[in-house]
């Protein structure tokens, strides 16, 4: 099948790479076009594929031939954004998972969502669509997965956790059994979530705590994705 990766950084190829091995694993053909706003095109230093063109491109490689679309963006509200302005049919948008993803009973994994490499979805976990579950995350039973949420990677949701649309947690957070996280929060890195996250924050520390307003919340992260990108 030919696939058509909406990004090219670091993300998306792993993202692709993922693809890549779960069509091996099935004995599937798996070809790679990449498209983005910000890298020029060219070959990828994965060898996975080529760079072929931006986003604008993007319809009309769809109408070259039968094709896919794989979402390679990590970032909640630019996942939002890119998929809106791509406006393409939901049936378009392949899930990837990992082989060596494990996946218990009962549990449905929405259109454009990632599960990556080594993540655990026990029993009865709910994924909405164009959720992103990084490498060796883990979600516990009973967890729901709104949609557009991201876990970064070893994110750990115990059972019967909550996370509503667009929330985010990052890298090596913990959030405790039943604890609710709220639409568009943020939980940073190492943090850990022993009561609901409420007001969509961003919260951070062991208790997670939410930070302070009073500032523009993001511009630092926002110079360290594009110190990122660009390298
Ligand atoms: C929480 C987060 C989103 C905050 O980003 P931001 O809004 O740009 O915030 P800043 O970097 O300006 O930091 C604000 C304050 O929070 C503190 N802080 C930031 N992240 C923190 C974290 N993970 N744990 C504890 N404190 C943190 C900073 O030290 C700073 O404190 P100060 O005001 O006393 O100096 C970000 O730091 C983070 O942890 N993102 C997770 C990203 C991730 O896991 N990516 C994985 C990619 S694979």
């Amino acid at each position: 099948m030919r696939h058509l990766v909406i990004g090219a950084a670091g993300h998306a190829q792993e993202v692709a790479w993922s693809l890549r091995e779960s069509s091996n694993a099935r004995g599937e053909a798996c070809s790679l076009e990449f498209f983005d706003d910000a890298i020029r095109p060219g070959p990828l230093p994965s060898g996975l594929g080529r760079v072929v063109g931006t986003l604008d491109d993007v319809p009309r490689a769809l109408r070259q031939g039968e094709a896919r679309l794989v979402l390679g963006i990590g970032l909640p509200r630019t996942k939002a954004t890119v998929v809106a302005r791509l406006a393409c049919p939901e049936s378009l948008w392949t899930t990837v998972v990992h082989p060596t993803a494990v996946i218990g009973p009962n549990v449905p994994i929405g259109c454009g969502s990632y599960v990556g490499p080594g993540a655990i979805l026990t029993v009865n976990v709910r994924v909405g669509r164009f959720a992103t579950i990084n490498t060796h995350c883990l979600a516990a039973h009973g967890a729901v997965l709104e949609d557009w949420v991201t876990l970064h990677p070893d994110a750990h949701l115990s059972g019967e956790v909550h996370v509503e649309d667009g929330a985010e947690l990052g890298a090596g957070s913990v959030v405790i059994p039943g604890v609710r996280v709220s639409a568009w929060a943020v939980l940073g890195a190492g943090g850990v979530a022993v009561r609901d996250l409420d007001g969509g924050r961003t919260w951070v520390g062991v208790p997670a705590r939410a930070l302070a307003h009073g500032r523009e919340r993001g511009t630092r992260r926002a110079a360290r994705a594009a110190r990122v990108e660009a390298s």
